[in-house]
């Protein structure tokens, strides 16, 4: 297996933000009078905006109509801009600069894979757009993951075979993503979830692309 390209996930993998999306979605929950566990909230990592809202509301068993939903995502959408309008360079996640540093350096190239649609706001906000050669969003798909679509997409505009990328990420509906196309996965988190990732990390401090190469290949 030769890598030549790094797919990453964004919220929860580069930046902090999936605790943003859960503190909003939990005062969602809290208005409709119920609770929102963090349990709960691992099924909507990785999970497009409307169909968070619709796994949310099914929790809840609440019925809304259809623009009543629509009114809602929006609102959730307001308060999670709230807290992501507050970032700066320092929410970046320990050590990924270094090891996005370290894989320019060892000409891997980098995109993003991310179904958020707020994106590029929190790329630019933290100060780490220039890291991608390729930049996939919430904007440029139509299937969330786990659907392959994105990472897909990534590996197109990076040239690159999809057996070449490998994907970061911090949601079960990731990995499954990279799996569907054809890309191995480091799971970024806890092996208590990230169990079908083929190979598992707390975060990047202190990681080397020669660690990650050496882990996986064995
Ligand atoms: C993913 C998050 O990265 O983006 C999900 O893991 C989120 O929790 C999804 O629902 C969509 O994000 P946004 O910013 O478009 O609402
Ligand atoms: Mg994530």
């Amino acid at each position: 297996m030769i890598l030549k390209a790094c797919l990453f996930d964004l919220d929860g993998v580069l930046v902090d933000t999936a605790r943003f999306h859960y503190q909003a979605w939990r005062n969602l929950a809290n208005g409709f009078g119920f609770e929102f566990t963090e349990s709960d909230n691992e099924r909507l990592k990785g999970i497009s905006r409307i169909d968070s809202l619709e796994i949310l509301l099914e929790i809840g068993n609440i019925q809304l109509s259809e623009s009543d939903k629509l009114r809602y995502a929006e609102e959730k959408n307001q308060l999670y801009l709230q807290y992501i309008r507050k970032m700066t360079g320092e929410d970046v996640l320990p050590g990924v600069r270094v090891f996005l540093s370290g894989l320019k350096q060892s000409g891997i190239l980098l995109g993003l894979g991310s179904v958020s649609k707020n994106a590029a706001e929190i790329l630019n906000r933290t100060d780490i757009t220039p890291f991608f050669d390729a930049i996939v969003d919430g904007n440029m798909i139509t299937r969330a993951k786990p659907n392959p679509e994105v990472f897909l997409k990534g590996a197109r505009l990076l040239k690159t075979d999809p057996a070449c990328c490998l994907v970061f990420e911090d949601a079960v509906a990731g990995i499954r993503a990279a799996h569907f196309a054809g890309m191995k996965c480091v799971g970024v988190g806890s092996p208590g979830i990230l169990n079908e990732a083929e190979l598992i990390i707390p975060g990047f401090l202190d990681l080397s692309w020669e660690k990650v190469v050496s882990n996986l290949i064995g």
